[in-house]
């Protein structure tokens, strides 16, 4: 084993270790050092990383996939703990943003932005790097950068928008990105929420690496919100990628992984909270 990735925030537990909340966090672990994809919403990092022995003050640089307050809001937590490290984001992480959804035919309007102010972080130690390029960030791993939006069936969702200036506009969530590690296996692609659309991620992945083998794709895949009709051309152009295991979290929906556990069989497997990957 070279390389373990345990994930520390996420929906749902599945072991006697952890709590579940609506966000997403994965524990990296390399030769090379401990990384940390996301922090989650903030109200489980410190506790899981307990619980499952990950010590946030080894981290070597932290990623953060976008802005959304559910990937960002357990930041200040690892700062506290790590001191000055690099977090590598995209320029556009501090964006106001909101989401709006029916519940009981009543519309409700969340904030759904990063909470915390840059000097805050930077306060507690974040060293930012914001880039919106593909870039390799150490040895053997990369972030996507903005990944063009290519394929007819991966819409944005409908209910994320921009505030500029008090206006919403739909927010396209250009600062999505996700983490790739060259392993002797194969490509491991760690997503956090997929907003760019699960193949558009692994189309760009597949030409910036020139490589097609994927190891593990794991993470948030945002298959939640399409239509059925937009579902099934998703699991379609999935099965035509060469992919070894298929670990899906948090946004991916309970309708879409019970469909990907249908197609990918033995390959597929629930990452919640406290599941590992070892490559
Ligand atoms: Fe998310
Ligand atoms: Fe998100």
């Amino acid at each position: 084993m070279k390389i373990r990735i345990t994930v520390l925030c996420e929906n749902l537990i599945g072991r006697l270790v952890g709590v579940g909340e609506h966000g997403f966090s994965a524990f990296i672990e390399t030769e090379g050092g401990n990384y940390l994809l996301d922090t989650g919403a903030g109200r489980s990092i410190l506790e899981n990383s307990l619980d499952m022995n990950k010590d946030l003050r080894t981290l070597k640089k932290i990623f953060l996939s976008h802005g959304h307050n559910d990937h960002t809001g357990g930041l200040p937590h690892v700062l506290k703990l790590r001191g000055r490290v690099d977090t590598h984001a995209h320029p556009l992480l501090f964006t106001d943003r909101v989401s709006l959804s029916k519940e009981k035919g009543m519309e409700v309007r969340r904030f759904a932005g990063i909470i915390y102010k840059r000097t805050y972080l930077e306060f507690l130690g974040a060293e930012f790097i914001l880039n919106s390029d593909f870039t390799e960030v150490d040895k053997g791993m990369f972030l996507t950068g903005e990944v063009p939006r290519k394929t007819a069936f991966e819409k944005p969702d409908p209910r994320l928008f921009r505030e500029i200036e008090g206006k919403l506009t739909p927010d396209l969530l250009p600062d999505d990105q996700s983490l790739i590690l060259d392993t002797e296996k194969g490509l491991v692609l760690i997503l956090g929420c997929a907003h760019s659309g699960i193949i558009n991620i692994m189309h760009h992945v597949i030409q910036k690496m020139n490589k097609d083998n994927f190891y593990a794709v794991l993470g948030g895949t945002h298959l939640d919100f399409l239509t059925p009709e937009q579902l099934e051309q998703s699991i379609a152009s999935l099965k035509k990628l060469n992919i070894a295991k298929i670990g899906v979290s948090h946004c991916t929906g309970m309708r879409a992984a019970s469909r990907l556990q249908h197609e990918f069989g033995e390959r597929y497997y629930y990452g919640y909270v406290g599941s590992v990957l070892e490559v």
